[in-house]
């Protein structure tokens, strides 16, 4: 491990851990650190939001991510900031337990970057880039299913109803269909190989914004690493573990994400999905546990936009804790696109 000086920029395994953190000001002007307080990084990457909290307030911060990657980062960081930041190399699902364990329960502020990281998507060795040669990994842990076991491994109409799902791929069925028919003859080893073959099923036109691939490359990621389902989760382990006027920030990079972060914010703080249709009648009953920060999500600006162009689809939305009791798991999440597909998962 080297760097761990202020503005130095930690080595990695996979090279020097670069990321450029997406709305940081506007993640700490909806936080308003507090010296003394304590708060939860669900996404450290490269510890952009870590640094920036940490420096801004006397607080303490337990810092969460799955990738191992980040390990070095993280302890860079803990020397640097004695006493004041922790790091867990786990899954943000498992946020409950690990902030009782580290006496961040109760907590002030609970606050998500999701998505991958540059370090991530620039590694081609980590398969999450079709821009990229690399082995169909796309797997955070490094553990569990990968991209390459579903390709080679899944059945047509299971692919099919992840692309659907999960890329919002509408030739889902095609590209499925020619993934087996391709597989039987010879299994895909790398991502370039899967790219090329999506691409032979929907060849690129001259005025195609994004490549073909981008949508089934995107699904590959999301059903691999449970993205969505992680997230239904750590929102409700969120609920419980905050302290009335803590904070809740999330910033989401695509629609299937913001989708379930505005639903669980919109139900909880008393507007539209309120009742879930498996608990019709604990509608009325229940108490706003959230009010938003506001109404509309902050997106960037055109320089933040122009300066990191990652950026781009970025959408941050905030609530605080209100005194009412958290509400059950499954309220009027259930039902959304993509979390329905968690039962593929073997
Ligand atoms: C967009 S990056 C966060 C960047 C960070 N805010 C920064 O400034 O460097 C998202 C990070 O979240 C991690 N991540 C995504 N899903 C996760 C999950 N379910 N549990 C833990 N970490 C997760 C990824 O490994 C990745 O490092």
């Amino acid at each position: 491990m080297t760097g761990g000086g202020k503005g130095e920029v930690p080595e990695t395994a996979g090279g020097p851990a670069h990321h450029t953190p997406v709305l940081v000001f506007e993640v700490l002007s909806a936080l308003q650190p507090i010296d003394g307080e304590l708060y939860i990084d669900c996404t450290f990457g490269a510890g952009g939001y870590s640094r920036a909290i940490v420096e801004s307030a006397k607080c303490r911060l337990l810092a969460l991510d799955r990738d191992p990657s980040s390990i070095p980062v993280a302890a860079a960081l803990a020397q640097e900031f004695p006493g004041r930041f922790h790091f867990a190399a786990t899954p943000f699902s498992a946020m409950e337990d690990i902030s009782t364990d580290n006496d961040f329960n109760p907590v002030d502020a609970v606050i998500f970057d999701l998505g991958v990281s540059s370090m991530q998507l620039d590694q081609a060795e980590r398969g999450f880039s079709f821009m990229r040669d690399g082995p169909l990994d796309m797997r955070m842990s490094g553990e569990g299913v990968s991209a390459g076991d579903v390709v080679n491994g899944f059945g047509e109409a299971e692919i099919a109803d992840i692309l659907f799902h999960l890329g919002e791929e509408r030739r889902s069925r095609a590209v499925a269909k020619a993934i087996t028919a391709r597989r039987a003859e010879k299994p895909f080893d790398s991502t370039l190989d899967l790219a090329r073959l999506i691409e032979s099923v929907m060849p690129r036109r001259h005025d195609d914004k994004i490549h073909p691939a981008t949508r089934s490359f995107q699904a590959l990621r999301l059903f691999v690493n449970n993205e969505l389902g992680e997230i239904a989760e750590a929102l409700c382990a969120a609920e419980r573990i905050l302290k009335p006027g803590g904070r809740l920030i999330v910033v989401t990079f695509h629609s299937l994400e913001d989708r379930i972060v505005k639903t669980f914010l919109a139900a909880r703080s008393g507007g539209k999905g309120r009742g879930s249709r498996h608990m019709p009648d604990a509608g009325d009953e229940r108490r706003p546990s959230f009010a938003l920060l506001r109404r509309k999500p902050v997106e960037p600006g055109a320089e933040e936009v122009r300066a990191n162009p990652r950026a781009r689809s970025a959408k941050l939305r905030a609530g605080i804790r209100l005194d009412a009791p958290a509400w059950s798991d499954d309220d009027g999440l259930q039902d959304l696109p993509g979390l329905k597909l968690i039962n593929l998962r073997r």
